[in-house]
């Protein structure tokens, strides 16, 4: 199993008697490509988070490929999500005033080792397979389309290949050509590694592109007296 959460509870440290998340079962199996969806602030980036390490559940199990996150510690947490989730947010987060190549580098920077020139060779035939010309490679990323600038944001996403890619509503701010270019360009290349994914959305429009979906609210049972 990629992921098992079992008897999980999380409340925010600042509101203790509000519980966020509630789950009492959830299972993910490798190479899965998961859409969960839910309403604004019913705990989908909390989950997320809980996933990847950032946050640490109060109670229960978190087991993510093999590991469980609810034992370790918040450094040995930061190692596992570099070395095996890639991460794509609402934003993509790049660094407006560096290049498609330094932003991607970027987030190498903590995982495992790997000479640079491999490791550039690496990016621009990833930025290639992406249709980013040449030409645009050493552009502040600012300077660049939006659609050059979501696909920049996969390409950092899955540049480490890594087994788990987490998605916290990446198209929300596209329009509907930019969003079906996105959707088909991500599940392209998860197909192609074979990459397990959970994405997660209020936009029930994007389900179509899964073959699983989970509403939040039949996973989590904290959603339902608020
Ligand atoms: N850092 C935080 N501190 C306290 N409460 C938070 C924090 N982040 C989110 N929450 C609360 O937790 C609930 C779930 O939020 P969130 O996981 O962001 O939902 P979603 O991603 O589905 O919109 C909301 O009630 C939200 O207000
Ligand atoms: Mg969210």
């Amino acid at each position: 199993m990629t992921i098992e959460l079992k008897h999980v509870r999380y409340s925010y440290p600042d509101t203790p008697d509000k519980l966020v998340l509630d789950i009492n079962h959830w299972t993910v199996a490798a190479g899965e490509q998961i859409f969960v969806h839910g309403p604004s602030g019913g705990g989908k980036s909390t989950l997320l988070n809980l996933l990847s390490g950032i946050l640490q559940a109060d109670t229960g199990e978190v087991s993510v490929l093999g590991q469980r996150l609810d034992i370790i510690n918040g450094r040995q947490r930061d190692r596992f999500r570099a070395d095996h989730i890639g991460y794509i947010f609402q934003q993509f987060n790049l660094i407006p005033y560096l290049d498609a190549i330094d932003n991607i580098q970027l987030a190498h920077q903590f995982a495992s080792k790997k000479t640079l020139s491999s490791l550039k060779a690496d990016i621009k035939s990833l930025l290639s397979s992406f249709y980013i010309d040449p030409t645009d490679w050493h552009k502040p990323v600012a300077k660049l389309s939006i659609g050059q600038q979501q696909r920049i944001a996969i390409a950092r996403a899955i540049i480490n290949k890594p087994e788990l890619l987490i998605a916290d509503e990446p198209t929300s701010s596209l329009d509907q050509s930019n969003r079906d270019n996105f959707m088909s360009e991500l599940m392209a290349m998860v197909a192609k590694y074979n990459t397990t994914l959970i994405f997660v959305s209020h936009d029930l429009s994007l389900a179509k592109h899964f073959n699983r979906i989970d509403g939040l609210a039949e996973i989590n049972s904290a959603g339902a007296d608020h």
